[in-house]
């Protein structure tokens, strides 16, 4: 029999799909799961898929039927489980066979996992891969770190298995150790700022211009055919349109407004803030999750404070209005954008990836969640311009702020002043507003730093006097 060209350890959800999106391309694939009850339950329900899937029910047997030098996907959840699964793998495998962790890891484990394999002959590869459960199956967007050679063994079998833009391959090799791994996290903090964003604006809609839940999800749903059009817009639309089948009224006024998070989100955040990189987008939305969870704290503070004692939003043009929500959301989503690739920027050099910008925008157009149209103009701004500061002074981009920022101002101050909180939309305005101020007022902060502390500064004129006319400090 032929030997399998990739192995898969973890036949949970995304483990089968992904496994079945490898065979139904034509690949040979060893499947392995912890208890052996799964993998024959797997096997079984493989249909006519079967013929490309060998079934292993011990370790030993499943090493064997890779064609080495072998590529094993560790598709399990991420943590220490995957260090342990790692663990047990190791003796069974020979010179140059690949580890490959297709999980949510933390890009430092990442890192610290490459380093151990190092001097062993083994390699690792840390693969994020985006797109859900349906993405797993049909088609996910991918994202490589680890050597170069490494990839070269797997690239024919991610390249058949990953989402096609057009018809371009929405997988690449972004880098070494953990390249991969922190690109799919900062997409992820992408994503959550997106998510945070819609949530917003569909709190205006909801509690400003009290619209049903079926109206909104005809506003999204309309937007989805315009520059908003992305795969966040579209389920937007089609979660707002479902209806409870336990109660009959939308599904969505039936959902506890407390967000879960696993942690990609604070990743980026944090990473963001080590490398002194805004991403105020990301802060706002991870930020929005937690105080989401807080329900209890919340509902006893709302007895307390009340809502703010502000007039209802009332809107003369509610058509206009409708439109400068639409560009607001735009505007937003530039900004967190933006700081999402100046985030990869910033750790591309930290770390000497050379991430490639022109090709991670182009492998996020199909396949993930943050899927969108917009993503190819981010693809065209950055080929035009891979070295550029901020995606917000390429042409196209500096176009497009001048074009929709007042409608994020109109659309925050409104919100502002009806009491309805707009954490991310707002975080963008201030980032516009600040990034694009060439004199900033930090002049003040510098001096009252050398005022208590004499920490000095700089001058506007150059001349060669760093500290202010203040005595000494706080006893002056
Ligand atoms: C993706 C998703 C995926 C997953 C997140 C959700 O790209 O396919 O981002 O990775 O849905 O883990 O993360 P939270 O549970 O933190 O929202």
């Amino acid at each position: 029999m032929a030997q399998a060209e990739i192995g898969l350890i973890g036949l949970g959800v995304m483990g089968s799909n992904l496994a079945l999106n490898i065979a139904e391309k034509g690949n040979r694939i060893a499947v392995f799961n912890r208890t052996a009850a799964r993998t024959k339950e797997f096997y079984a329900e493989a249909g006519a898929l079967k013929d490309q899937v060998v079934p292993c029910e011990t370790i030993e047997e499943f090493v064997a039927a890779i064609r080495p030098p072998r590529p094993i996907i560790i598709m399990i959840q991420a943590g220490a489980a995957v260090d342990q699964q790692m663990e047990l793998l190791r003796p069974h495998l020979e010179k140059n066979d690949i580890m490959i962790d297709a999980g949510n890891a933390n890009f430092r484990d990442t890192m610290r996992r490459f380093d151990a394999l190092k001097d062993s002959g083994l390699t690792f590869i840390g693969m994020g891969v985006s797109g859900g459960e349906e993405g797993a199956r049909h088609g996910p967007s991918i994202m490589v770190g680890g050597t170069e050679e490494s990839w070269k063994r797997v690239e024919k079998v991610l390249t058949s298995i990953a989402a096609k833009y057009k018809d371009d391959p929405c997988v690449a090799w972004l880098g070494e150790n953990g390249a991969g791994h922190f690109v799919k996290t900062i997409h992820n903090g992408i994503e959550y700022a997106d998510m945070q964003m819609i949530a917003e604006i569909y709190g205006i809609l909801r509690d400003g211009l009290k619209m049903s839940a079926d109206e909104i999800g005809a506003v999204f749903a309309e937007w989805n055919k315009g520059r908003l059009e992305s795969y966040l817009t579209e389920i937007t639309a089609k979660v707002l349109a479902a209806a409870d089948p336990i109660s009959g009224t939308p599904m969505v006024d039936m959902i506890l407004d407390k967000a879960g998070q696993k942690g990609t989100g604070k990743w980026s955040a944090i990473e963001a803030q080590n490398m002194g990189v805004p991403a105020t987008g990301i802060e706002a939305a991870v930020a929005a999750r937690s105080i989401s969870s807080m329900k209890g704290e919340r509902e006893a503070a709302e007895t307390i404070l009340g809502l703010p004692d502000v007039p209802e939003l009332k809107v003369a043009d509610r058509a206009a209005f409708i439109k400068d929500l639409e560009n607001a959301l735009l505007a937003g989503k530039i900004g967190a954008y933006a700081q999402g690739f100046a985030v990869m920027a910033a750790a591309s050099k930290e770390y000497g990836w050379n991430l490639p910008m022109p090709t991670i925008a182009k492998i996020w157009r199909a396949g993930c969640i943050i899927r969108s149209q917009f993503l190819d103009e981010i693809t065209s701004a950055f080929t035009k311009a891979p070295d550029v500061a901020n995606l917000i002074v390429t042409p196209a981009f500096a176009s497009m702020v001048k074009e929709t920022d007042g409608a994020l101002r109109r659309v925050v101050s409104t919100a502002a002043l009806s009491g309805l909180p707009t954490p991310a939309l707002a975080s963008a305005l201030g980032y516009f507003d600040s990034y694009r101020r060439a004199r900033g007022t930090a002049n003040i902060i510098q001096a009252q730093r050398d005022f208590f502390g004499a920490h000095g500064f700089d001058r506007v004129d150059g001349a060669d006097s760093h500290h202010g006319p203040w005595g000494s400090g706080l006893n002056a």
